[in-house]
């Protein structure tokens, strides 16, 4: 997880410095100093919002989408890194935040007075989840604590307090944990029972929420577990003779075990943590209407996947890197929830978006992040942040 480029974004910045030899770091700082004045927006997860950090490390293709088709529409037109044909959520929320496109963090040479994108494809809460390929929570977190020091550094203690703030910290995270970090991996499943797991899970969610907390974050926005077992990866490996050709039960279970475990996390938390200000979303209520009903909302095929091979599209060979070079990709994404055996297409992120940016009560709460976003907390002083009581963790 060498970031090669680093040297080369010392040259330019040596360069830049010579150029403007009378620009005196003052000057610098004034620049950063009115964009804080604006929003920013910090992502935390995994393939539903890496915007192309896995392209920097060194991981198996399963964990990468820098290869044709993704990112084939929309925007983009090339791949990306992003486990889409297009765009993912959080890109939609920092348009509709007028943010631009949040680099991810490992990118060379990138300004944070935006936010950054920690997000890793394959990642998981827990350190064990596929371990040794992407870049887990507690390393994510570790990156904020990087930008953190180098903000305080460029802006002052104060003015970097207030922009840490002021910030929205959008996490989306789990689905890894459950199918890989469990469902995939019998040790586990010997070791903890699912409720036990769920726990497990949540208790180091929590763990990481308290520590973006401790730093000064107060606005936090979450994109609860779809119902994993409806992916097409999931469903084609269905071991249940009952509902074969039907989601595979024991992964939406877990999944709903979780969002309704971090619902009540969330709670207690707002009721412990000073300042704390959260909207978390119906993710799984929300697709599932989908999945079942797709004629009512655009689509045709709430099922398939657009890109991949075998039983639904179920065998995750989209792109040809992997083990199996064979594939098979829709003409017509826009008829498609599902763009390859795990992940969503762009259309079902757009929706979802917009559902969490202004959406009811019933799909996302207490806040909408619009609501979020435009809620003024610069009277939050760093001093409220010192004393964080135990707080109960809900399981
Ligand atoms: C965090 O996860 C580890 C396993 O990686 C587990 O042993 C520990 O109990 C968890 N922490 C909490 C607070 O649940």
């Amino acid at each position: 997880m060498v970031n090669l480029n680093s040297l080369g974004c010392f040259v330019v910045h040596i360069a830049f410095i010579t150029s403007l030899s009378f620009s005196t770091s003052q000057s610098h700082i004034n620049e950063i100093g009115n964009d804080i004045t604006n929003n920013a927006l910090f992502i935390f997860g995994d393939s539903t919002v890496d915007s192309g950090n896995n392209n920097f490390i060194d991981t198996i293709p399963e964990n990468k989408a820098d290869y044709k088709p993704y990112g084939q529409n929309g925007v983009f037109h090339e791949p990306t890194g992003r486990f889409s044909d297009g765009r993912v959520i959080t890109d939609f929320i920092a348009e509709y935040a007028k943010l631009p496109l949040l680099p991810p963090f490992l990118e060379p040479c990138i300004d944070y007075s935006n936010g950054v994108n920690f997000a890793s494809g394959g990642a998981g809460v827990l350190a064990e989840t596929n371990q040794g390929l992407v870049i887990d929570l507690p390393t994510q977190l570790r990156n904020f604590e990087e930008v953190r020091k180098s903000l305080s550094e460029k802006l002052g203690e104060q003015k970097a307090n207030e922009f840490i703030s002021e910030a929205v910290y959008f996490i989306s995270i789990g689905s890894n944990d459950y199918m890989s970090g469990y469902l995939g991996n019998p040790k586990m499943q010997e070791k903890y029972n699912p409720e036990q797991y769920v726990g497990i899970v949540i208790g180091n969610l929590t763990q990481a929420i308290q520590t973006l907390y401790e730093k000064g974050a107060r606005k936090f926005g979450f994109l609860s577990l779809s119902p994993l077992g409806c992916l097409p990866a999931l469903r084609a490996a269905n071991p249940d003779e009952a509902t074969k050709g039907g989601c595979f039960g024991a992964a939406s279970s877990l999944a709903l075990a979780h969002n309704n475990a971090l619902s009540n996390v969330l709670i207690s938390l707002n009721q412990v943590f000073k300042g704390f200000m959260y909207s978390n979303s119906n993710f799984y209520d929300w697709l599932q209407d989908k999945i079942k009903n797709p004629t009512n909302y655009g689509f045709k095929d709430g099922i398939n996947a657009c890109c991949g091979t075998g039983p639904y599209g179920g065998i995750y060979t989209c792109g040809g890197t992997k083990e199996i070079k064979e594939y098979n990709l829709c003409d017509n994404v826009e008829e498609f929830l599902w763009w390859d055996s795990f992940h969503p297409t762009e259309k079902i992120h757009e929706q979802f978006a917009k559902a969490l940016w202004n959406g009811p009560s019933s799909l996302v709460g207490p806040y909408n992040l619009e609501r979020l976003f435009n809620n003024d907390i610069k009277s939050m002083t760093i001093a409220d942040v010192v004393d964080v009581p135990e707080i109960d963790h809900g399981y």
